[in-house]
């Protein structure tokens, strides 16, 4: 069925009426011949095809990076689409300077993601031009000729050039980005929301961020019926009520991490994000996602398997709830029929001195699934664990819940004794087996490891690393 998504790519206003499955890639590449835009591995992994898009939030447009290689066109509508090709004026911008002055052009291919990457991150308002800012924007891109030195040095260029310029308006104003971004705000309040045809279809795949699901069938989706849960932005929100907290099922990993109502129970949660896939995949991915695709090593879905979380799921008007910790009944075997969509995850409420630590171990530290990673939330009084919940991934077919484990703790001191007394009932739990991630005798040292870790990490007063290898 042909729909008619309306859009702003660049400074043109686009009525597509491709189908809403069709990959921006390769609708920029092949529809619009816009080949600044490059494809890479088209997995998500390279950063070659990233683009901004811009979404209206009160009466600015906001603008993130994203990897045009897993995002449905369809999802286009009323937002601004930017590729390399749009921020190009008659003379260099800044970032393009700095990459040729660097000679940071390396393999080339990999050029105009960056640059794209890089101008997103200028474009945030009173953004400070730092090294760990610049080092999580390039997060998602790989090279695979040279390695990162001249990059890192354009980086502390662009901070000599831009200094305090950043923010659209600032950067328009020095001739920094094209004057045309700023009627965009206007421009997009102008397109209507409705979008007729196929992407507004209630039937069909379910696609939220589609990192995962472009992965396994992105050549069958162009063709295939699908719904955008994108497109309903009432599960886009993060409340409290009643002390919980209600986490719409399409909040995107990165919404999750920067949400202070998250930052207030975890407040460690941007380091453990620094471990979870690059910035373009975090602006897509969603939460809720990650639960669904019942990955045993989703790293979303350990953390809120710890915290023991609530299910909301929906199906028309009937909703039901479901514990996280018995949500996944096998391998991608869940709680839940085809047609219910997971609308809202609970996140309940915990007494104030809570603790939640999270732990990942994978072959490559950054952009790498687990090996096995685990979740632990603790709540003591007087020295007494009161409360306790543990997680951990890449051990069983399904993400686990530590019952037993669990259940083990409450009532006990934090000691060395005491956590080593969990190291044999956690091998009881867990049934890892050999993989390309690690053996099973590995992941079965890394289970005990890691509880090690979360000790020592929350409490090294009470639990240090070396205790556990005296004789
Ligand atoms: C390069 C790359 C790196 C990655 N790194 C990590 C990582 O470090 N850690 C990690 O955990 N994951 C990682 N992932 C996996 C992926 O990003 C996550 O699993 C993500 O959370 C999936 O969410 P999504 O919104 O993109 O899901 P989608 O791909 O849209 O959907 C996944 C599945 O869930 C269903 N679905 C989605 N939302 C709903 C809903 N609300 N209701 C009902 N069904 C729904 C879909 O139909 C589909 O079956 C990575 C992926 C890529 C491409
Ligand atoms: S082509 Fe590699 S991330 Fe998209
Ligand atoms: S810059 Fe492209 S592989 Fe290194």
């Amino acid at each position: 069925m042909a729909s008619n998504i309306h859009f702003i790519l660049n400074d043109k206003e686009i009525y597509a009426s491709e189908s809403p499955g069709m990959l921006v890639l390769d609708y920029l590449r092949r529809i619009q011949r816009l080949t600044g835009t490059k494809e890479g591995c088209k997995e998500g992994d390279c950063g070659a095809c990233t683009v901004l898009i811009g979404e209206t939030e009160g009466d600015k447009v906001v603008y993130k990076p994203v990897t045009s290689c897993l995002m449905p066109l369809g999802e286009l509508h009323r937002k601004h689409l930017v590729t390399v090709e749009g921020l190009n004026m008659e003379h260099l911008s800044p970032v393009q300077q700095a990459i040729v002055d660097e000679g940071a052009t390396q393999c080339g291919f990999c050029t105009p993601g960056i640059v794209v990457s890089l101008t997103g991150y200028l474009m945030k308002d009173k953004t400070e031009i730092n090294k760990e800012g610049v080092k999580k924007t390039l997060s998602g891109h790989l090279c695979r000729c040279t390695g990162y030195h001249s990059l890192k040095q354009s980086a502390s260029f662009l901070k000599d050039t831009v200094e305090d310029k950043t923010g659209i308006e600032a950067l328009v104003e020095n001739r920094m980005l094209p004057d045309y971004f700023l009627e965009i705000p206007g421009r997009l309040r102008k397109i209507q929301s409705s979008i007729r045809g196929a992407a507004n279809t209630s039937t069909g795949h379910y696609i939220a961020g589609g990192t995962d699901l472009y992965v396994q069938k992105g050549e069958l989706l162009p063709e295939s019926r699908m719904c955008l849960l994108n497109l309903h932005p009432d599960m886009k929100v993060i409340s409290k009520k009643n002390g919980s907290i209600h986490v719409g099922a399409l909040i995107t990993f990165e919404e999750f991490a920067n949400h202070f109502e998250i930052m207030n129970i975890i407040p460690d949660i941007q380091v453990y994000m620094s471990r979870i896939a690059s910035l373009q995949i975090r602006n897509r991915a969603t939460v809720g996602g990650n639960i669904i695709n019942a990955s045993p090593i989703g790293d979303m879905t350990t953390l809120l398997l710890a915290l023991e979380a609530v299910l909301v799921l929906r199906n028309d008007s009937k909703s039901r709830t479901v514990p996280i910790t018995s949500f996944f009944k096998g391998y991608k075997q869940l709680d839940k029929i085809s047609s219910e969509i997971l609308a809202d995850i609970v996140i309940p409420e915990f007494p104030a001195h809570t603790k939640i630590h999270f732990e990942k171990v994978s072959k490559r530290k950054y952009l790498d699934i687990a090996s096995v990673n685990s979740a632990m939330k603790i709540c003591c009084e007087d020295g007494i664990i009161r409360e306790f919940g543990l997680s951990m991934g890449g051990v069983a077919p399904v993400p686990l819940f530590l019952r037993a484990t669990s259940h083990y703790f409450i009532g006990k001191q934090i000691c060395r004794e005491v956590v080593k007394g969990a190291f044999s009932i956690i091998q009881q739990e867990i049934c890892p087996i050999s993989d390309i991630r690690g053996s099973e005798d590995y992941k079965r040292l890394l289970a005990r490891q890691l509880i090690i870790a979360h000790f020592a990490k929350l409490f090294p007063e009470r639990v240090a690393v070396k205790d556990f290898y005296e004789t």
